[in-house]
């Protein structure tokens, strides 16, 4: 069954597109190289024996979004990666933003619509809970105005696949809400590629390590919380992928009970920036440099996720831990660097 990844040479979706070929599923990507690199292929290609169809194309280009549809009508499913993510960038280029993330999103249900087959993934986040007043945190929580550009693209986009699945019962969707993504595929053939300095805590502790950057700033230590640092959920990259997985058999085999579903897809256990970074100590047998800073602004106190509902609903569970996420991304920052 041929499946379609967008944005598949990054992160989250090339882990992704290695757990569906290991399952059988013949993937098509799509991905504009912006935030990726063609390299990823031959990662890919390496771990799994097969080399994935590629189109490298900007979905934000209307016609050729409709020229790729017309071209695999036989698609069976698509998870929708393609996204500009950073958030401080999307506050200084909102508009960008919009553009990347809600077009596209735009363009490809509308393609999608006249298929056979309409099995939609979406890439959703935990940011749509801001702080939530209850943790851990479920699916009914209530979505929080966004805090930035980026948090509500995630929410608007929820929106219109809601909204889309209301008219169209043929289309059927799941969005899946990531809590925190981390670590890289234990092969070290594929992992996350920061452009520029890290925005998120693990890349920059790794490229502090391997002595990329002086140290870690830490943001916030006053926080209502025991160490008095920001509770995150870490996810590893390897189990998320596989959710995805899961959750596109789920529609395939009409085992969803409505035509637009959310999950939280996080490990369900809460742990500190000071927690990670001595699981990061435990697995590399480094110390690492850093220093307790100012808050960040935007920094929600604590985020983890009630994961009853994956567990029970989707039959997914995290079988990864905090430690083998570090050592996989410790692993990945040593080979890159070493190249
Ligand atoms: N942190 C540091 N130092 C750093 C980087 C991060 O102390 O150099 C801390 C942050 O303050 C936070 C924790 O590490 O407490 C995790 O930060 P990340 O940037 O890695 O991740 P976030 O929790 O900020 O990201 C989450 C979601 C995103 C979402 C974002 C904003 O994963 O999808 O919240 O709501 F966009």
């Amino acid at each position: 069954m041929k499946v379609l990844v967008t944005g598949g040479l990054g992160f989250i979706g090339s882990h992704t597109v290695v757990e569906l070929q290991n399952k059988g599923f013949e993937v098509v990507i799509i991905d504009n190289l912006s935030n990726s690199s063609i390299e990823v292929l031959d990662g890919i290609t390496t771990i799994t024996g097969v080399k994935p169809h590629f189109e490298k194309i900007d979905l934000r280009e209307k016609s050729e979004v409709v020229r790729f549809f017309e071209t695999h009508k036989d698609i069976a499913g698509v998870i929708h990666f393609a996204a500009s993510k950073a958030v401080g960038e999307s506050v200084k280029e909102p508009l960008m933003y919009y553009e990347n993330n809600i077009n596209t999103l735009v363009y490809v249900l509308q393609e999608l619509s006249k298929l056979e087959k309409q099995n939609f993934i979406f890439s959703s986040s935990c940011t749509v809970y801001g702080q939530a007043d209850e943790l851990p945190i479920t699916e009914n929580a209530p979505v929080k105005p966004a805090e930035s550009p980026y948090g509500n693209t995630k929410q608007i986009g929820e929106e219109i696949i809601r909204d889309t699945c209301k008219i169209n019962s043929q289309l059927k969707s799941i969005a899946l809400r990531y809590f925190n993504p981390i670590g890289a595929h234990p092969s070290a053939e594929i992992g996350e590629l920061p452009i520029g300095v890290p925005q998120n805590l693990v890349p920059y502790i790794t490229q502090t390590a391997i002595g990329i950057r002086e140290q870690l700033s830490v943001f916030g230590g006053d926080y209502d919380t025991p160490d008095g640092t920001c509770i995150r959920d870490y996810i590893h990259v390897v189990d998320l992928a596989k959710a995805h997985v899961v959750a596109l058999e789920r529609l395939m085999e009409n085992k969803n009970l409505s035509n637009y579903e959310v999950f939280n897809l996080g490990t369900g256990k809460g742990s500190s920036v000071l927690e990670a970074i001595k699981s990061f100590d435990k697995v590399s047998g480094k110390k690492l440099k850093y220093q307790i800073v100012g808050r960040r602004e935007g920094d929600v106190t604590a985020a983890y996720a009630d994961t009853t509902k994956a567990n029970d609903v989707l039959g997914w569970k995290t079988k990864l831990t905090l430690d083998d996420a570090m050592a996989s991304a410790w692993k990945w920052e040593q080979k890159i660097r070493n190249k």
